[in-house]
């Protein structure tokens, strides 16, 4: 409770909790050709691929502490992947191979989770359920086909409120060479998070706040633009800009406000929507990943300030909070491109999910206090340490009425498959997109669809991705086909984090 963010949450415990009640011709796309050090910045570190098979990405992956600079002067050891925050960007194209030689060099046990890939469950990093630990000094060989095109990124699946809270997590983007666009665009992969860094300049405690702190979901006190804290991105004046973004903080949700110039969403987690969307500020949940194309106005000399809002997720989220400064500026340099403006924005048919027959299935998100007054989530009234999986049969459609009873909104994420949103509080989602995570406002109920492909079967966790609420037991799992002989699918889980 020594930092700002601990002594708020101690203020928040005064007051009185609240249970809220259910309801309620195209040219291909080129290499970027920003000004020279663009990124300079907000550079993301490379992976390098070590096979010289052109659909084969090999590369190693080291989790270890180090001391990183998140702003000048401000330095911190935190937990990386390589040595840097965030990790490397991956990039492969889709259809490829993807192996990643993992070690596990940090003081405790971790995996590696591959957010929003529909990977064999071998390969999906929860363990107890898809594989052990990695133990510290101990290493895995993560070995799988990507199959979609989109922005992903990987984290650990073990403490991950904690570890990822710490600095765990990298993009991997799997680029499409059949997409294009109309005029020549700039690509920038942009991961946002935020750290707690306390007045030691040390992490802060991942429990800080007690069951207050987890009910509501741990801030940082430094907002991150791929690892740094307000860092300064060189444009093309006039050149269209397209933003590959993720949110990788465990409790903070973005709303990105331009101040004036309108974003057109063109796609999120699984890949291109199917159609544009034209809005002047982004919203952004944990886990999530947005696909926007951005022009940004002006001509060169010109500095942008992207700015972010609280959104309100709920309460305490947005009352009596200290601002902690815009995302990051955007500085116009160099000529304007030969073939400035918007581009037309791509998109791809996506058919719904046909519902014939599908079995309906209700989840609602729930909290509780426990005899000694702590919190505790649940799925169904029931946390995770006492999980009841559901069960799907390979191949099935089902319906999710996602039923958010808490005071705060959920990022809900399934693993291993996408999703379709139908509606939300009866009102029809459109355009049609592929999802695995979506939020869940408080006090809203919303419906997706999802089709449990017969190439996967196993044990499939869904949660928060408000990684503290996943931690506090807002996470269950869902069984496709039958549990495998010998496979842990079938006894208690040992494991109860996420
Ligand atoms: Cu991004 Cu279960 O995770
Ligand atoms: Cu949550």
């Amino acid at each position: 409770m020594r930092s700002r963010t601990g002594r708020w949450l101690g203020a928040l415990i005064a007051l009185a909790f609240v249970s809220v009640a259910s309801p309620p011709s195209l040219i291909s796309m080129q290499a970027p050709a920003s000004p020279a050090r663009w990124e300079e910045g907000a550079a993301l570190a490379d992976a390098p691929d070590v096979n010289p098979d052109p659909r084969i990405v090999e590369i190693t992956l080291e989790a270890r502490v180090a001391d990183v600079e998140i702003a000048t002067g401000q330095r911190v050891a935190a937990w990386t992947y390589n040595g840097g925050l965030p990790g490397p960007l991956i990039r492969v194209r889709v259809g490829d191979r993807l192996i990643v030689h993992f070690t596990n060099r940090l003081p405790a046990p971790t995996t590696v989770h591959w957010h929003g890939l529909r990977v064999p469950i071998q390969m999906d990093g929860v363990p107890g359920i898809s594989q052990p630990d990695v133990a510290p000094g101990g290493t895995f060989t993560y070995d799988f086909v990507v199959p979609d095109a989109g922005l992903y990124w990987y984290h650990p699946h073990v403490m991950s409120a904690a570890q990822v809270g710490f600095g765990l997590y990298g993009a991997l983007l799997v680029d499409d060479p059949a997409e294009s666009f109309s005029t020549p665009i700039d690509e920038v992969v942009m991961v946002l998070s935020d750290i707690e860094i306390d007045e030691r300049g040390r992490l802060e405690d991942p429990d800080s706040g007690g069951s207050t702190g987890m009910a509501f979901g741990r801030e940082g006190n430094h907002v991150l633009v791929n690892g740094r804290e307000r860092p300064t991105l060189l444009a093309r004046p006039g050149v269209a800009q397209r933003w590959r973004i993720v949110n990788a903080a465990k409790s903070r949700y973005f709303e990105i406000d331009p101040d004036g110039p309108r974003f057109t969403t063109i796609g999120g987690d699984g890949g291109l929507q199917a159609a544009p969307v034209d809005s002047s500020t982004l919203v952004i949940a944990p886990g999530e990943r947005l696909d926007v194309l951005f022009v940004p106005p002006g001509a060169a000399g010109h500095e942008l300030v992207i700015d972010w809002r609280l959104f309100n997720r709920g309460y305490g989220s947005v009352e009596a909070r200290i601002p902690l400064g815009p995302l990051f500026n955007m500085r116009l340099a160099g000529p304007a491109g030969a073939l400035s403006g918007r581009p037309q924005a791509p998109s791809r048919p996506i058919e719904p999910l046909s519902r014939a027959g599908a079995a309906e299935t209700k989840i609602e998100l729930t909290i509780a206090q426990t005899v000694k007054g702590e919190f505790e989530y649940g799925i169904n009234g029931i946390p995770f340490f006492k999980n009841k999986m559901l069960h799907a049969r390979p191949g099935e459609t089902q319906i999710w009425h996602v039923v958010n009873s808490t005071a705060w909104s959920h990022p809900f994420h399934l693993h291993g498959f996408f999703f379709q949103v139908l509606d939300e509080s009866g009102q029809p989602v459109r355009p049609l997109a592929w999802k695995d995570t979506v939020n869940v406002p408080f006090k809203s109920a919303l419906r997706i669809a999802v089709r449990f492909d017969e190439d996967r079967p196993g044990e499939w966790m869904f949660h928060c991705h408000v990684l503290d609420h996943a931690d506090g037991g807002l996470m269950g799992t869902v069984l496709v086909g039958n549990a495998q002989p010998g496979s842990t699918a079938t006894t208690q889980h040992v494991h109860p984090t996420p």
